[in-house]
């Protein structure tokens, strides 16, 4: 099955929820209406959802729609970020019942879709326009990226409150973010000072990585740590200062997450 094929179906799936969804909800009709039913593709919703949730008195919805359709048209490689990070987000997080769920309703999702089209304005020059949907997304979803930070794909933010991203940051494909993390610099450099998150990583709760420091392949960190040095692939570091308390198993710890109860 090609791209094209999969994100028709799952295009499919997000539309049968939804009508389900309607019958089940009906004070939340005229939302699933405009948000999902009333588009023609998955692109369409996703443009209209962002562009709706960021706009202002002054910046209507329709100018920034048709900005982020031109980001998403201009190659595939915005759209396949995001039907990434909606499978991360079905497959990680044991509170996501449908695929529908992120699109509609998750801050981390839409925050992560909204920098996409903001790290493409960066890439064309367009500083202002790109700093304007950083500050929007950091006001209405809580998470505040640099729109030069390089985010890779299939990356879940879960709950968003709180997540800061430095400006030379990278966070690389496969990697799970909760509330309140920050990667930032220690005050003490400039030019590339923040960190470098390499795949399969879990930054857990309230997490703070500082500086140009690298988070090895697959590393945990532990919530609340604070982390000043570079993190050896496969382990679990914990504290302030954070210090190793485990090695991994051969798994990936952005995958392994499951905060059901039991
Ligand atoms: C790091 C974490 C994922 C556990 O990883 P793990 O590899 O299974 O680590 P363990 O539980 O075996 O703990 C290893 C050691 O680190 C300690 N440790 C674990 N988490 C810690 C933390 N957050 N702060 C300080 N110490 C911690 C443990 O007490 C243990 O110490 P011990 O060997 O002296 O007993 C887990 O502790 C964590 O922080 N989860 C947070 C997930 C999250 O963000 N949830 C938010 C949901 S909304």
């Amino acid at each position: 099955m090609d791209n094209k094929d999969s994100i028709k179906d799952i295009w499919t799936i997000i539309q049968d929820e939804t009508k389900r969804r309607v019958e089940a909800e009906p004070v939340l009709a005229s939302f699933f209406h405009t948000t999902v039913l009333e588009h023609n593709s998955f692109s369409s919703a996703v443009a209209d959802l962002i562009a709706n949730d960021l706009g202002s008195s002054s910046v209507q919805p329709m100018m920034l729609r048709s900005v982020i359709k031109d980001a998403i048209n201009s190659s595939d490689e915005i759209l396949e970020g995001t039907i990434d990070d909606l499978l991360a987000a079905k497959e990680k997080d044991p509170s996501c019942k449908y695929l529908s769920e992120p699109l509609l309703f998750f801050k981390g999702f839409k925050s992560l879709q909204s920098h996409r089209v903001a790290s493409w304005l960066w890439a064309n020059e367009r500083h202002t326009l790109a700093h304007y949907f950083q500050s929007r997304t950091s006001e209405v979803y809580g998470v505040d990226i640099h729109p030069a930070a390089k985010l890779g794909k299939g990356i879940m933010i879960d709950h968003g409150t709180g997540v800061v991203i430095g400006e030379t940051s990278v966070v690389e494909d496969n990697v799970s973010i909760f509330q309140g993390v920050t990667l930032g610099g220690t005050g003490k450099d400039t030019g590339d000072r923040h960190p470098k998150v390499r795949e399969g990583v879990l930054l857990s709760a309230a997490s703070t990585v500082l500086g140009n420091v690298e988070i090895g392949r697959n590393a945990k960190i532990a919530a609340g740590s604070v982390v000043l040095e570079d993190v050896r692939e496969g382990t679990t570091v914990a504290g302030v200062p954070a210090k190793e308390v485990g090695q991994e198993q051969g798994t990936i710890p952005a995958d392994e997450i499951d905060h059901s109860i039991k």
